[in-house]
């Protein structure tokens, strides 16, 4: 199906990144199927956003392999059909709703009016697109960034904790448009700290300390845990206790 053989449309092989004495991402293997939802777990600092940014070939490996329907990243060409919604937002503050689209989508290689008509009708933003993005909500912004990653309608999904801010009517909106995506054929890797989120993921990776320490279906992660609740089932995973004290040092 794709060069690399594997079918696998996300690829890490042995990734390490070290920034000084923290190894953010400590020999992580991973191979995500086309057209499924990974959610992507993990305390804060234990290198969910270092995965993803390398895996979207933003960063560069300290060692090992990430690649993208089988072209090792970095890659420039395959930016065009990658989409990556950053934690930390990413718009131009003095441009309007459509100039922002506009530029992310020919960034991307796409202008197409319908494409971004479309994109704007699922942020709900149709109405708001001459606002300048610094005068949007938190939570339009944030849903005003997840229309830019999704513009160019690209095969492959970075998701990095895209409805943080985003109201609960609309969240439910914005998985059934990826579970649609994912039904045609679009990957998806998505972090996020929201246990219901993680229940509609078809699988989940939980990392702890740049390493990957549980893979497998909600419920598989679940019973590994010893539990029928996905957030005790995170604590035990990230070595605390049920009143989120490191077992280490619980009493
Ligand atoms: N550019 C950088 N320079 C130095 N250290 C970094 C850099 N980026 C990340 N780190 C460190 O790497 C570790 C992993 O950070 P990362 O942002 O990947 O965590 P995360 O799992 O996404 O956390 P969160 O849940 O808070 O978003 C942290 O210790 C962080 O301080
Ligand atoms: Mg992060």
């Amino acid at each position: 199906m794709h060069p690399s053989g594997s079918g696998a449309a996300v690829e890490a092989v042995d990734l390490h990144k070290v920034f000084g004495p923290i190894h953010a991402v400590d020999g992580i293997d991973l191979a995500l199927r086309p057209g499924r939802i990974y959610g992507l777990l993990g305390p804060n600092g234990s290198g969910k956003t270092t995965l993803i940014r390398l895996l979207a070939g933003l960063a560069r490996p300290t060692a090992g392999e990430a690649r993208v329907l089988g072209t090792r990243m970095p890659s420039r060409p395959m930016l065009a059909r990658i989409g990556y919604m950053p934690q930390a937002e990413a718009l131009y503050p003095e441009l309007s709703v459509a100039e922002n689209l506009g530029f992310f989508a020919r960034l991307e290689g796409t202008v197409s009016r319908a494409a971004m008509d479309r994109a704007l009708e699922l942020v709900e933003l149709g109405e708001r697109r001459a606002t300048p993005a610094m005068h949007l909500s938190g939570g339009m912004r944030r849903r005003l960034s997840l229309a830019c990653t999704l513009v160019h309608e690209p095969p492959v999904l970075f998701l990095d904790e895209p409805t943080v801010g985003v109201d609960p009517a609309l969240r439910v909106q914005f998985w059934s448009h990826f579970r649609r995506l994912a039904g045609a054929g679009t990957t998806i890797l998505v972090a996020s700290h929201v246990m219901d989120e993680a229940d509609r993921c078809d699988e989940l990776v939980f990392v702890r300390s740049g390493k990957v320490i549980a893979q497998g279906t909600s419920a598989e992660l679940r019973s590994g845990a010893g539990t029928t609740d996905l957030e005790a089932a995170f604590l035990h995973y990230a070595g605390l206790d049920a009143e989120g004290r490191p077992l280490e040092t619980a009493p």
